[in-house]
């Protein structure tokens, strides 16, 4: 039996869009998701996060399933436009009393809450108004946002995470346009990326400023990242891994923990990649009091020219292809999950020592990890032996880690209950967007016209 230390913290994790449903319930908003996922075609079998899990009316007897299972940590997000319903100005009292009544619920069961600022449903009227991320401005309507949970959840909160995944918001929702708000560009990316790295230290210091001596709560962000493994012990594959991991995982933590973007980001994309001013810098430098890590993956990285590149390959996970001149590939040994992400335990432990090693040895928590698995019913009760079987690898993994020396604090299962998953919808068929790339290219480029019909419709902008 593997013993972790003291104090370790086991949990599960959600996303507000994901399990809420109650879309329009009670004042809430529109946020980008429900105008992406009504835009036809962006979502397999045209799902959507309407009714999903319905939490928003069955949180009670949510929480409730948590506390049956001895769960004793809870991370979720707060849905922004449920509380603010344009983004700015007016707060929804309705949205207010429903995430106080689910940290009282979650209080009374002795769960600790983990709570997301924003995992990836931004006002939709932000996105019409202000083009959302790509827009300066945004950092003082986050911050403002920041404010108003802090000052109406704070008491009960001791762990707040600003944004999930910044990766995927820069990549998967402006370049290759497979997530809201569906735009495909290539300059887009760092520049929404910036404004998002800038939102977070701007909430992060007001919460140190003005909450966090009264309250005693921790802040930080939570990256996205999986293992970039050499194909081969050449240098220059060596060369390839690292930059992917620096392309990926640097981009938004290098400004965090060392104070600006990686050098070879800088080299390469000259003056497509932001400069922060001398107060962005300030506010940033330091501004994570953990390092909050999403991991599933892992793929072999190998040294190509940009013209040798598939641009096609059904490995997209790797940011813009070309300003990494990075090959990505699966070793045909490893197991895959149902959303073709190679099952690599192993790749997890390097991650979390690559981490410590260049990040100067931070407390690192685990915020999610987990694996898509079809389950099989036997006399009514799930049995799922690969799923049992991913998260011992996993686990022990980062039980190799902590053993070496690493500082993990904790580890969050994604997910707690089946959910709306993004762009898959309801189906495991994430791979229809990357295999099936010439479907994907006959629709809109750009979803601005199909965003502003929902958005009439709903009364917006
Ligand atoms: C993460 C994301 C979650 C969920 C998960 C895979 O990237 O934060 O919301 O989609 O992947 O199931």
């Amino acid at each position: 039996m593997k013993q972790f230390p003291e104090g370790f913290t086991w949990g599960t994790a959600t996303a507000s869009y994901q399990i809420e449903g109650g879309w329009n319930a009670e004042g809430k908003g529109p946020s980008i998701w429900d105008a992406f996922t009504q835009t036809p075609g962006k979502i397999t079998e045209g799902g959507t996060g309407e009714v999903t899990c319905d939490h928003y009316h069955l949180m009670e007897a949510d929480v409730k399933l948590m506390a049956d299972m001895g769960l004793k940590a809870y991370r979720f997000s707060l849905s922004w436009s449920r509380i603010m319903p344009t983004g700015r100005g007016g707060v929804n009292p309705a949205g207010i009393a429903f995430y106080s009544r689910l940290l009282d619920e979650l209080a009374k069961h002795d769960i600790t809450p983990w709570v997301t600022l924003y995992h990836w449903d931004l006002p939709l009227a932000l996105q019409l108004e202000l083009d959302g991320w790509l827009n300066p401005v945004m950092a003082d309507h986050f911050r403002d946002y920041a404010r108003v949970c802090f000052e109406n959840f704070g008491d009960r909160v001791q762990h707040w995470i600003t944004f999930n995944e910044p990766w995927v918001i820069a990549i998967m929702g402006h370049n290759n346009g497979i997530m809201a708000p569906g735009r495909q560009s290539v300059t887009e990316p760092y520049l929404v990326a910036h404004q998002l790295l800038r939102s977070h230290g701007q909430a992060v210091d007001l919460y140190r400023r003005e909450f966090q001596s009264a309250q005693g709560g921790q802040i930080g962000i939570t990256n996205n990242c999986d293992w970039r493994e050499p194909k081969t012990d050449s240098p220059a594959d060596q060369a390839a891994a690292q930059r992917a991991l620096e392309f990926f995982l640097g981009w938004f933590a290098d400004p965090i923990y060392l104070g600006d973007y990686p050098a070879v980001m800088r080299e390469r994309l000259g003056d497509r990649l932001p400069e922060f001013s001398h107060e962005d810098r300030r506010l940033l430098l330091g501004s994570s009091d953990f390092f909050g890590l999403n991991h599933y993956s892992t793929l072999y990285a190998e040294e190509k020219s940009a013209a040798e590149m598939d641009q096609q390959s059904p490995y997209g996970n790797g940011g813009i292809s070309e300003d990494q001149d990075v090959q990505l590939s699966m070793d045909p040994s490893w197991q895959v999950t149902s959303m073709q992400w190679s099952v690599v335990p192993w790749g997890c432990a390097k991650l979390l020592q690559w981490i410590d090693q260049r990040y100067g040895h931070p407390p690192i928590v685990i915020t999610e990890n987990g694996c898509a698995l079809e389950d099989e019913l036997i006399d009514g009760e799930v049995h799922d032996p690969a799923r049992a079987k991913f998260i011992t690898g996993y686990v022990s993994a980062c039980h190799d880690a902590i053993q070496q020396g690493v500082d993990l604090r904790g580890y969050f299962v994604w997910t707690l209950m089946d959910n709306f998953e993004w762009a898959c919808g309801f189906t495991k068929r994430f791979g229809l967007h990357y295999t099936d790339y010439e479907t994907r290219k006959r629709y809109p480029k750009d979803s601005a016209r199909v965003f502003a019909e929902i958005a009439t419709r709903n009364g917006v902008g």
